[in-house]
């Protein structure tokens, strides 16, 4: 049967009393008196099987020893209206095959330890509560691009090798590239993406993002996905406007989407929903201030930590955007306040939940000799840079972006506490494989 027109589980609401063929994998087995049932998975969806002594036809009670967790099965039955559970409808089984045996898989229904699933991610994947993880982050993946496109931007691919630090440059990993010395993995598109909106105006890319940070904290991965997006002619205040747009739009495909996926998770939806308000916006000296009074201290000029960020989410629980940083905790680029010369016209935003940081961005500063002087000031050899600074040489204009980390934002809406389960093969400083 050509691929679109085979029925899967997640077709079967609509068949119920039809006689439809399915492919997947075994999950468990139970008995009960008469009746055997089968959790059975396709990857669009979860069913049970049942089988009943005298319905079903003999010979397929054989086949029940191989019926093993991930053996993988082809399956013929009629679609019922489910009377119990979890699942609107099952299929009564009139034929049955082993297509793939398994024996002794390893991740059982028992406690396991996060080690060793990390080190059987590849088996890990299959489990319920990755799957419901890995769903909503293809929900989230493709919210963010519709949201996009709906207003004006073009996709505008950077590449993954460059040839200068576009964030910290204590973090880049390095790559001997022919007879051209070395190249470095993409901490960021940014600097590719500001190049791209004299051409287009409104820009973003959705890639790999590589930073060789020695964190090991439930936030850092050495590899993770960043979605950034720049604009001409839009101030900081634009910015902002943008991002909580953005992130309304992506919460709300969620919640109308992934009903069942966050059930799954056990996700308390109202703190999602109460993220759909407006969002708090919070200058870093207010900021300051009231972590002191939160009992979370901030030294004067520091940047935020993890326990700052978890303070004020708890204290605000809905999103929160520090704005207007101290000039040296932030990148080269970011544009100086005109009123405050030590400060940026820049912005965090961080989720409540302790969930912390989730988007960084800025107005980004268009006058070429403060930003030669800014790339001095932190090291950085403007020569490094000949052509992002002929950007500002060439009808540079007030301009603005962000990025986010798509799994600190999956972890957030998904409640998963550490980010290595929000991407499907985690790369940290202490695991490379699978
Ligand atoms: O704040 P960051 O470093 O900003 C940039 O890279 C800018 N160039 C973005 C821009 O303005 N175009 O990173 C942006 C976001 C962070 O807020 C965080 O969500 C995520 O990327 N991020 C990480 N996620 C996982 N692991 C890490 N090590 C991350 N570092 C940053
Ligand atoms: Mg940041």
């Amino acid at each position: 049967m050509k691929w679109n027109q085979r029925i899967l589980i997640k077709d079967l609401p609509l068949r119920v009393e039809q006689e439809v063929e399915l492919q997947g994998w075994v999950q468990f087995t139970r008995k009960s008196g008469k009746v055997r049932f089968i959790g059975f998975r396709d990857g669009s969806g979860t069913i049970q099987l049942v089988m009943e002594k005298g319905l079903t036809p003999a010979p397929l009670f054989e086949l029940w020893p191989n019926l093993t967790q991930e053996a993988a099965i082809w399956v013929k039955g009629t679609v019922k209206a489910s009377a119990q559970g979890q699942f609107e409808v099952e299929l009564w089984v009139q034929d049955l095959k082993v297509l793939g045996s398994s024996v002794n898989f390893p991740i059982t229904p028992k406690e396991h330890g996060a080690d060793f699933l990390l080190g059987l991610r590849h088996l890990w994947l299959r489990s319920k509560r990755q799957v419901a993880i890995f769903k909503v982050r293809d929900q989230v993946i493709s919210a963010i691009n519709d949201f996009f496109a709906q207003s004006g931007f073009v996709k505008m691919d950077s590449p993954i090798l460059t040839t200068a630090a576009g964030e910290d440059p204590k973090g880049l990993f390095r790559v001997p590239y022919f007879d051209l010395g070395d190249a470095f993995l993409a901490q960021t598109g940014q600097l590719y993406l500001e190049a791209s909106i004299f051409a287009h105006g409104r820009v973003y890319c959705f890639g790999p993002t590589f930073r060789a940070e020695k964190s090991k904290t439930r936030r850092h991965l050495n590899e993770f996905w960043m979605l950034e997006a720049e604009a001409a002619f839009f101030t900081h205040e634009d910015n902002l406007d943008l991002q909580e747009d953005l992130i309304h739009f992506v919460l709300g495909r969620v919640l109308e989407r992934c009903g069942y996926h966050l059930l799954t998770l056990e996700r308390e939806v109202e703190s999602l929903e109460r993220a759909m308000r407006p969002f708090v916006r919070l200058d870093y000296d207010d900021a300051s201030k009231l972590l002191g009074e939160l009992g979370e201290p901030l030294a004067p000029g520091d940047d935020l930590g993890a326990p700052h960020e978890t303070a004020l989410g708890n204290h605000f629980q809905v999103p929160v955007f520090v704005t207007h940083y101290p000039k040296a905790v932030k990148a080269f680029y970011m544009k100086q306040d005109p009123a405050r010369p030590d400060r940026v016209r820049c912005a965090d935003l961080l989720a409540p939940e302790g969930f912390g940081e989730i988007i960084g961005g800025s107005e980004r500063e268009e006058n070429l000799d403060k930003l030669v002087q800014a790339m001095l000031d932190k090291g950085l050899k403007p020569e490094h840079y000949d052509w992002y600074l002929d950007l500002r040489k060439y009808g540079s204009v007030v301009h603005s972006g962000f990025g986010i980390g798509l799994e600190r934002l999956v972890a957030w809406i998904t409640g998963t506490h550490h980010i290595r389960e929000a991407i499907p093969f985690p790369r940290m400083m202490e695991r490379i494989t699978p």
